[in-house]
């Protein structure tokens, strides 16, 4: 077997400018595929591209609540490269953050339509290009630890992923029949974009690592630190051979994390003074001293302003 797992491959990732996305776009470029990039935040596409190497990937403005621009992108992927052999559906939304009893009806359909109805039609068209060329492919969805529990996320998120796991089982079912295999990949919490915003502040981001903190204390596993590059690794266990005889599963990354906990809607407090006792722990002595104490007593003490 080659050393690279998607020798040849070639792969659409939606979500791709950032994120779970674009580091599954970096492992499988390293893993030998050609990767289109596709993503409403084009001039984040276009970096990623640019720092991969235009060479085995490219950058399509895709926004998957629109299925003509998802019909575009398969064609557009199959004029460049040849076929398409993986799809990573993995565009996503968290969508409002308030509990049902203040759910607006409008925002709901919002997440609904990109973390359902985006998957969908990415599956439809990758499935037809595939059915047509007798491809035997691999598609894959970023679903959600979510998908299968309660209060992990807002009420609206939660419905979304339960749906699009049922998405995903169903198309396993009707296009096994192809030789098209049909999987999710369901993270816990990941430190990216969408994990890092903090209600209400949008000048403002979290630490990943701070996050990753959060979900490494709530895990079976202890000290897992669970980061963007481990759901790409399975992503990439989905896309390749050694997954051969893996279609309608729901692959869970979260470090076993134990069923009684929940992380929402009692997050925010909890998150509040979780953030105020890490970032207390962050600031060292040395930071203070070099914010408060002019340089030329400070380095009287052997240490410089940079430490
Ligand atoms: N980070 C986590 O903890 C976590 C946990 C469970 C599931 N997920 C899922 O993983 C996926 C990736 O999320 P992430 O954590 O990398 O967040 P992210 O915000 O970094 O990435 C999401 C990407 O999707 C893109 N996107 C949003 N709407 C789109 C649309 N209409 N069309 C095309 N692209 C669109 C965004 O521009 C962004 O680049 C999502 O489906 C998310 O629900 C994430």
């Amino acid at each position: 077997m080659s050393a690279l797992r998607l020798d040849g491959k070639v792969a659409i990732i939606t979500g791709a400018a950032g994120g779970i996305g674009e580091a599954t776009a970096r492992l499988f470029v390293g893993n030998g595929a050609y990767v289109v990039v596709a993503d409403v935040q084009d001039e984040l596409g276009d970096q990623v591209v640019a720092s991969i190497g235009p060479e085995r990937c490219s950058y399509k403005h895709c926004d998957v609540t629109d299925e003509k621009q998802v019909e575009e992108t398969v064609a557009y992927t199959l004029e460049k490269y040849g076929t398409l052999d993986i799809v990573y559906s993995n565009a996503g939304i968290l969508g409002s953050l308030t509990g049902i009893l203040d759910l607006d009806m409008k925002s709901l359909e919002k997440t609904i339509d990109v973390n359902v109805c985006g998957g969908l039609a990415m599956i439809k068209h990758a499935g037809r290009a595939m059915v047509a060329r007798n491809i035997r492919g691999s598609i894959i969805c970023t679903v959600s630890a979510g998908a299968t529990r309660a209060g992990l996320g807002p009420v609206g998120y939660t419905a979304s992923k339960h749906a699009l796991l049922g998405v995903v089982r169903s198309a396993s079912f009707e296009l096994g029949m192809y030789g098209i295999r049909v999987n999710a990949v369901s993270p816990f919490g990941v430190g990216t974009p969408m994990t890092c915003v903090i209600p209400g502040i949008t000048r403002f981001r979290l630490d990943p690592e701070f996050i990753e903190e959060q979900m490494s204390s709530v895990s079976n596993l202890k000290n897992m630190h669970l980061k963007a590059k481990d759901i790409a690794e399975t992503a990439l266990f989905l896309a390749s051979e050694e997954s051969s005889c893996i279609t309608g599963h729901n692959l869970v990354v979260d470090g076993g994390f134990p069923d009684s906990s929940s992380t929402f809607p009692v997050s925010v407090p909890r998150y509040t003074v979780e953030l105020i006792r890490w970032s207390i722990r962050k600031v060292t002595i040395s930071s203070i001293l070099s914010t408060f104490v002019p340089s030329y007593i400070y380095s009287l003490f052997g240490q410089t302003m940079d430490e």
